[in-house]
């Protein structure tokens, strides 16, 4: 590749056969309605995507002896590039192989990945992209495997993964891999308030403290949250419940400060999204909202704020997404 004179460069590598976008996630509602006696948590949670995409680029290529069924790389300039594996231990590997094993007939392929979410965010990125190149390794292969199998296979890469192959709003239960896909929810501005600082997942669980087989913390019933928001109440804050919240804001005490400070500043809804730390706020009429909030945050807190859209894929078009 060469640099051109307005310092664009110039791709050497054929155009990709496949290109796609992974958008992120926030959790509307998460409820632990216990821990199960395999250690896992039982959840109840209303998955929402949002426009926050990351960019994948697949090439397929005969399967050669010798050669990788599967393989990735990440552009440079990506958030975080050089913390994100490009071996098994990233996701979209895992996926890309697991397909090729269980599909013998399926091409080799080659994964480009451009990220714009931040990971270890409780925003699903690295499940997205992971459901995205299930998604693509099956379209590549000419759709052999059905929607519900992906969905399946996508529930043993991780737990939230299944629900990224919806089309973006879905009730989930289980470990979080029993995808219930709803009807979309009103477009809605949301922004997305991301600490330097993280909180590992099996952390915040386990900062829960339940022993297998005990409930988790008494609340709302997720059946009656589930059927305000589809009523088209969005904008209600007593809605927006997160069970992850009390051990994540004991664990970083800062966050609830955060939280607090951006109820000050007019946002109706404010919650954490899955285990954090990334904390969305909901605040429609916009002009409610202090115009300077995110100077003011910026000055108190280390933080990257998004300002996104709640969003959609189209559904006889299943590459793209959209907001309206
Ligand atoms: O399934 P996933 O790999 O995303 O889960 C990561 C970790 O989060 C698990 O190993 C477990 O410690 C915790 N977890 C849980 N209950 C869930 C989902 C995840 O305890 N429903």
């Amino acid at each position: 590749s060469a640099l051109s004179a307005v310092g664009e460069v110039e791709d050497a590598a054929p155009a990709p056969d496949l290109r796609l976008v992974a958008p992120a996630k926030v959790n509307l509602f998460l409820r632990v309605v216990g821990k199960r006696p395999d250690g896992f948590h039982e959840l109840a949670s209303l998955f929402q995507t949002v426009s926050l995409f990351d960019d994948l680029d697949f090439w397929t290529s005969p399967r050669e002896e010798g050669a990788p069924l599967a393989s990735l790389e990440v552009t440079p300039d990506s958030l975080g590039a050089e913390l994100i594996p490009t071996d098994e231990s990233n996701l979209v590997v895992r996926a890309l192989s697991l397909y090729a094993e269980r599909v013998p007939s399926s091409p080799a392929i080659h994964c480009r990945l451009h990220k714009r979410i931040p990971a270890q965010g409780g925003l699903g990125g690295g499940s997205s992209d992971a459901a995205t190149a299930l998604h693509a390794a099956n379209r590549l292969a000419g759709l052999p495997v059905s929607q519900e199998t992906l969905i399946e296979w996508a529930g043993e890469l991780g737990s939230d993964c299944g629900f990224f192959l919806s089309a973006g709003t879905a009730y989930c239960t289980g470990r979080g891999e029993l995808v219930d896909p709803r009807r979309p929810l009103p477009p809605t501005a949301c922004y997305l308030i991301k600490p330097a600082a993280g909180l590992s997942t099996p952390s915040v669980f386990k900062a829960l403290g339940l022993e297998p087989g005990e409930a988790g913390p008494a609340g709302a019933d997720p059946a009656d949250l589930l059927s305000r928001f589809e009523g088209g109440d969005v904008y209600n804050p007593d809605l927006y419940v997160n069970d992850r919240e009390p051990p994540a804001f004991e664990l970083m005490p800062e966050l609830r400060q955060m939280c607090d400070d951006l109820r000050k500043f007019g946002f109706q809804a404010v919650m954490m999204s899955g285990s954090g730390t990334t904390c969305f706020a909901i605040g429609m009429p916009l002009e409610e909202v202090q115009e300077t909030w995110v100077d003011e945050l910026q000055a108190k807190y280390d933080v990257e704020v998004f300002e996104e859209m709640f969003c959609r894929r189209i559904a006889d078009e299943p590459s793209l997404w959209y907001t309206e």
